[in-house]
């Protein structure tokens, strides 16, 4: 009896410590290793575990376990009109800014849920799930050094936001890695509505697209969406609420209007994670890069998260824009998998409802023609007029009623499937889309050494 006491008592003894220090003090600001970040957030779910759940969504390829933290009033399962958003850390293994300030972030939002009122609605309205290091192999090989790239790669030396199916660059067989596909199951059973991905190497808010076929989505050097106007609103979100992004100028020789940039505008990357998200889940994300040092020194880290809290909360309520509901039948049956689309918005891969007949777009306010169609029903088009949603912390409320066709030999209507055919090539540039792999492969290197 006396010796088992005697084992436990120093492992239940530090855990009391860590925990009760933790309580009063807040989560230490320095580089958590892979182990440490593990323990921290088993510790989180064992004290707050009626609104934080933890899963993992696969293995690196050295075997370590991609974790996840979520927070919201019900954890463990998707409810219908609660978005889920999620934030991605330390995808290049020595970004780590984003990595502590995500498990900062997790620290406040544990303290805040029924404390604080901004914290309490956010979590009562939306699913938050945070994956502090997508790429934690990377991190546990890196050199604690601003620029050298050592830790950037996972552990197959494979730069994972080139490694995403890439609808620019057609059909690609690339070897997908690991950690790559951990996110793209995750986002098959989690219908992420907005999204947010952490880097270092800059201070800037980067939106889709990141890259272009040189068709008819490139204006003026940028390589524009047809959801342009709701990226350019989520990029300033971040960088104006955050206390220096929005100048553009914190690294040396920057200049970032307003603190944001189109992806493709910047430097050319294919098969990346944004696009990935956008084009291909429905899932609109942006890239954030939050430090000129890849990696600073630890008592910097305090200051990263005074400048970046008010942002990352910001973004968060921003998944409440637009619109969001159900596609219902005339026996007020769910419809998965109908298009619901915007007039104006043609979109590499339509949106369609999903489980529940759920749909949700994020649109600023204004009037939108939304055009739904489903086999062997009437098309419903419908005009909403749609008010700033994050103010209430919830998109308008809106479910499409479809009528069965009257006509039974309507023959169904032909399933949309992703392609570029909407966004037709500019002019004649044959000869010059042959040039311009040498062309952009160029900068493209230089630049992806140093972002
Ligand atoms: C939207 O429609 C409403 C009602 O038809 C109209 O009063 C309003 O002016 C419109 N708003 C915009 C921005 O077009
Ligand atoms: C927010 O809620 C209040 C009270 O229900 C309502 O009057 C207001 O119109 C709502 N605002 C928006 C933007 O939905
Ligand atoms: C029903 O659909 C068929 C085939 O599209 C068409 O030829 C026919 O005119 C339609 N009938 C009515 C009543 O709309
Ligand atoms: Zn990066």
């Amino acid at each position: 009896m006396m010796l088992s006491t005697d084992k436990t008592f120093p492992v239940a003894c530090s855990w009391c410590l860590w925990t009760l220090l933790s309580l009063c003090y807040g989560l230490e600001f320095r580089y958590h290793n892979s182990a440490e970040v593990e323990k921290y957030l088993r510790e989180v779910t064992r004290n707050y575990p009626s609104f934080t759940y933890r899963y993992n969504i696969g293995r690196s390829v050295e075997g370590r376990h991609l974790w996840v933290l979520v927070l919201g009033k019900s954890p463990k399962e998707h409810n219908v009109g609660i978005p889920e958003f999620k934030y991605v850390g330390n995808m290049h293994g020595n970004e780590v800014v984003g990595r502590v300030l995500l498990l900062q972030l997790i620290d406040y939002l544990t303290k805040g849920y029924h404390n604080n009122p901004f914290v309490t609605r956010l979590l009562d309205s939306t699913r938050v799930h945070i994956l502090p290091s997508m790429n934690p192999d990377g991190f546990e090989s890196s050199s604690r050094d601003c620029m050298a790239g050592f830790g950037r790669y996972n552990s197959n030396g494979v730069d994972l936001n080139r490694n995403f199916p890439d609808i620019f660059s057609g059909e690609d067989e690339e070897r997908r890695e690991f950690e790559v596909l951990a996110i793209m199951d995750w986002m098959k059973q989690e219908r992420f509505v907005l999204s947010a991905n952490l880097h270092g190497g800059a201070v800037v808010a980067s939106y889709p697209y990141d890259n272009s076929n040189r068709g008819g989505e490139l204006q003026e050097g940028a390589s524009v969406s047809p959801d342009n106007d709701v990226f350019i609103h989520l990029a300033k979100t971040y960088s104006y609420s955050h206390t220096q992004m929005h100048r553009g100028n914190a690294c040396s020789d920057s200049n970032f209007p307003h603190g944001i940039t189109n992806g493709y505008q910047w430097y050319a990357l294919p098969g990346g994670m944004q696009d990935y998200n956008y084009v291909w889940q429905q899932c609109l994300e942006i890239t954030l890069e939050l430090s000129c040092c890849k990696f600073p020194p630890e008592r910097e880290l305090p200051g990263f998260w005074e400048a970046n809290r008010p942002a990352l909360l910001a973004y968060m309520q921003q998944v409440h824009l637009g619109v969001k509901g159900q596609v219902l039948d005339a026996d007020g049956n769910p419809v998965q998998n109908a298009l619901v689309e915007v007039e104006g918005r043609i979109n590499l891969c339509p949106f369609r409802s999903g489980p529940y007949g759920e749909y949700y777009r994020l649109l600023l306010p204004g009037n939108y023609t939304f055009k739904v169609t489903f086999p062997g029903h009437e098309m419903l088009i419908e005009t909403l007029t749609v008010p700033y949603g994050p103010e209430n912390f919830s998109a308008l409320k809106h479910n499409f009623l479809l009528e069965r066709s009257v006509n039974a030999s309507t023959p169904p209507t032909p399933t949309k499937p992703c392609s570029t055919s909407g966004v037709q090539p500019q002019d004649s540039h044959s000869a010059a889309l042959l040039a311009t792999p040498i062309i952009t492969l160029l900068p493209l290197l230089l630049i992806s050494l140093l972002m």
